[in-house]
């Protein structure tokens, strides 16, 4: 096994007497994209801050290791191998596009020439170029957010952290900023995200962790989460209403929907309950004449998690998931 991007261990941060962060373990594997999600103020600013070296950790945390150096020992190895994007934008908008990147290549202590032809190349790459020569200022959001995350490539570090990267961006911008981070770790390079669209962290995320409380209430893959609560059914709909009562008899446990002749039976939508439902039907001799598939979003998973614990049965419910929330 390879050694983690990042392992946390009973990650602590008190502010005043308010625990924000009370014991949380992170484990993000090397070229993953790991994403933290949690309603404001739950702490993901926090997280990133303590995992990039920007702020300590509280005294009774646990260990610390992030591109396999100790946070508490090694924090300039750390440094060395890390990239953040802030919540709130680092540029500076007094200056170009260019003139920021050519900032960043010196703090990374980059040879003048090799730091304007990395520039360049990010430059490049973000689609700046026509940008590059005018005041950062100037920039519209999304070029100001895309430019931010070069001048985070500038050291090539191997993990980067994108605090919210999409915020505020058009739908347009967003999915080019998922172009970007799906380059970037098909080049190997590990993603810490946090995000308030959870639609970003089900197309982006090897991994989801849900903070809240000061602690994870659920990580798993996008999957995993959306199986820890109810909701999930598949809807038969008939036209014949005798094929509709038939199959009614047949699917006990089915909520019913009268005027659209629909059933709606709870179901996890794996193979073997639908083989379960169609056999049931077959015995009955009812066809449906339509069958549709039905889980429930990550939406569903984040009101669940985050607002008064996880349900403990599946219920059977139309809606199941309006009584979570
Ligand atoms: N420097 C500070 N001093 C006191 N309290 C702080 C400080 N920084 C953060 N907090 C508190 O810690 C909690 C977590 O803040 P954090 O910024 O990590 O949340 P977040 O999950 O990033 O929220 P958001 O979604 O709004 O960005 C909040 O209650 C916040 O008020
Ligand atoms: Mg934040």
């Amino acid at each position: 096994m390879t050694t983690p991007a990042i392992a946390a261990n009973r990650l602590r941060k008190s502010y005043g007497d308010k625990a924000v962060l009370d014991g949380v373990d992170l484990t993000v594997a090397e070229g993953t994209v790991f994403s933290l999600l949690g309603p404001n103020g739950a702490g993901k600013t926090t997280t990133v801050k303590i995992l990039s070296t920007l702020i300590s950790p509280g005294p009774d945390s646990g260990e610390i290791r992030v591109a396999g150096h100790d946070l508490a020992t090694d924090p300039q190895a750390v440094r060395a191998a890390i990239g953040v994007t802030g919540q709130f934008s680092a540029v500076d908008g007094l200056i170009t596009g260019e003139e920021n990147m050519l900032l960043m290549a010196d703090l990374h202590h980059l040879p003048r020439r090799e730091g304007r032809r990395v520039a360049a190349d990010l430059l490049e790459r973000f689609d700046l170029v026509a940008a590059a020569k005018k005041p950062a200022s100037t920039y519209s959001g999304g070029m100001k957010r895309r430019l931010d995350i070069a001048m985070t490539l500038v050291g090539d570090p191997r993990i980067i952290f994108l605090d919210e990267p999409t915020t505020g961006l058009d739908p347009r911008s967003r999915h080019n900023m998922w172009q970007i981070i799906r380059g970037l770790v098909a080049d190997g390079v590990t993603v810490f995200l946090t995000t308030q669209y959870l639609e970003e962290a089900d197309q982006l995320a090897d991994r989801i962790a849900v903070l809240n409380d000061g602690g994870i209430a659920a990580e798993g893959t996008a999957e995993e989460l959306k199986r820890l609560i109810p909701g999930g059914h598949v809807r038969l709909r008939f036209t014949d209403p005798a094929a509709y009562r038939g199959a009614a008899a047949a699917l006990g446990a089915a909520v019913r929907d009268e005027e659209a002749l629909a059933l709606n039976v709870p179901s996890d939508g794996g193979q073997r309950d639908l083989h379960s439902i169609l056999d049931r039907l077959h015995a009955a001799s009812v066809e449906a004449d339509e069958l549709t598939v039905h889980t429930p979003d990550l939406d569903d998973v984040f009101f669940a998690l985050t607002g008064g614990g996880v349900p403990q049965q599946p219920q059977q419910s139309e809606q199941p998931t309006e009584a979570v929330r």
